[in-house]
């Protein structure tokens, strides 16, 4: 039987009951694959690797050794938030990394989106790799895989091109190789979500939208700047803050700020005022393989541009994307 199909029979996960008898199954099934062993797991705070983290920490509590990279690419309070909600609320075994400097000092001047990627992609691998190595006895490797990532595999192995090197946590080196546990590896992102709450996990986390591997580092576009970059971090919070306000955070399924490499003059307390434009993109879709665009009303519109360019140094204007998928991809890099 090929594991990594899932098979006509499976009912798909929709109800509490269901999730239940899910996570049941699944605990007995790690136990048994684990044993008294440990297992290794890159947790990023997204959906995927959280709902396999709680699973975990159900089925094996402290053999599993999360290890959560932070890039410096994060939203704002991110990593604050993962290691809150495991190790302060799920008494997670956590090894907390700080790479930002490693990341962004790469990063100086490269301004190609897809050597970017690249870079983030690798350079993600080998802190995760450098961590793993100052471990003992680890048999396992841990990852949130979910079925649409096995069927673009399929699709990639078919020989379809893809549009951009998209990174999650590819393989690693010949050193280190790992049994594989995948528990998800057969569900839909809906049924994961299921699950997740089903293990506890809160509903805003659960229900969190998408956010890219390389995370800021794709919206800040051209050659990074920590000054740009922590702008951007500001700028995309009060977004955020502004859609739980008015409540568009639960029906958008896509919102951030852009900001791109160019300066125009404004004023600032009667003076001369160079800054960089922040650039709303909120998009709706359902496999991502294209999107429309959320219309955001214009009051809205008019707090959130108010508090950016009031709020943060370095932003003077604010701009709305108003590009469909296609012609725009949902990322601008
Ligand atoms: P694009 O920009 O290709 O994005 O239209 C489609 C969806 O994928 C997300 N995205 C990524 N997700 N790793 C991810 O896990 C990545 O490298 C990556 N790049 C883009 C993007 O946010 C959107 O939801």
């Amino acid at each position: 039987m090929d594991t990594n199909r899932r098979p006509d029979s499976m009912e798909r996960i929709t109800t509490r009951a269901l999730a239940d008898a899910f996570i049941a199954e699944q605990v007995k099934e790690i136990q048994a694959q684990v044993g008294d062993k440990k297992v290794l797991l890159a947790l990023s705070g997204g959906v995927d690797s959280s709902v396999v983290a709680a699973l975990l920490i159900k089925a094996i509590g402290k053999q599993l050794v999360c290890v959560h990279v932070n890039h410096g690419l994060m939203r704002k309070n991110e990593s604050e938030n993962v290691i809150k909600l495991f190790q302060d609320g799920l008494d997670a075994n956590l090894i907390y990394v700080d790479a930002t400097d490693r990341f962004l000092n790469l990063l100086e001047k490269v301004s190609d989106p897809e050597q970017k990627r690249k870079i983030i992609g690798k350079e993600f691998i080998k802190v995760f790799a450098d961590e793993a190595r100052k471990l003992e006895g680890i048999s396992y490797l841990a990852q949130g895989t979910i079925y649409p990532d096995i069927l673009e595999s399929i699709k990639q192995a078919e020989g379809k091109k893809a549009v951009k090197s998209h990174h999650n946590v590819g393989g690693l080196p010949e050193d280190l190789q790992f049994e594989l546990v995948e528990p998800l590896k057969l569900l839909f992102k809906d049924e994961v979500r299921v699950v997740g709450e089903a293990l506890g996990l809160p509903h805003t986390m659960v229900y969190r939208q998408p956010f890219p591997g390389p995370g800021l580092g794709v919206r800040c576009l051209g050659a990074i700047t920590r000054d740009r970059l922590h702008a951007l971090r500001e700028a995309d919070a009060i977004l955020r803050e502004e859609f739980d306000n008015c409540g568009l955070a639960e029906k958008v399924w896509q919102y951030f700020v852009v900001v791109p490499d160019i300066k125009s003059v404004g004023v600032r307390d009667e003076s001369r005022y160079e800054g960089w434009p922040a650039i709303i993109r909120a998009i709706n879709t359902t496999d991502a393989m294209s999107a429309t665009i959320e219309e955001i009303p214009y009051e809205i519109l008019h707090k959130i541009t108010n508090r950016i360019t009031h709020e943060v140094d370095g932003i003077n204007r604010v701009l709305l994307d108003l590009t469909p998928k296609p012609v725009g991809t949902i990322e601008w890099e």
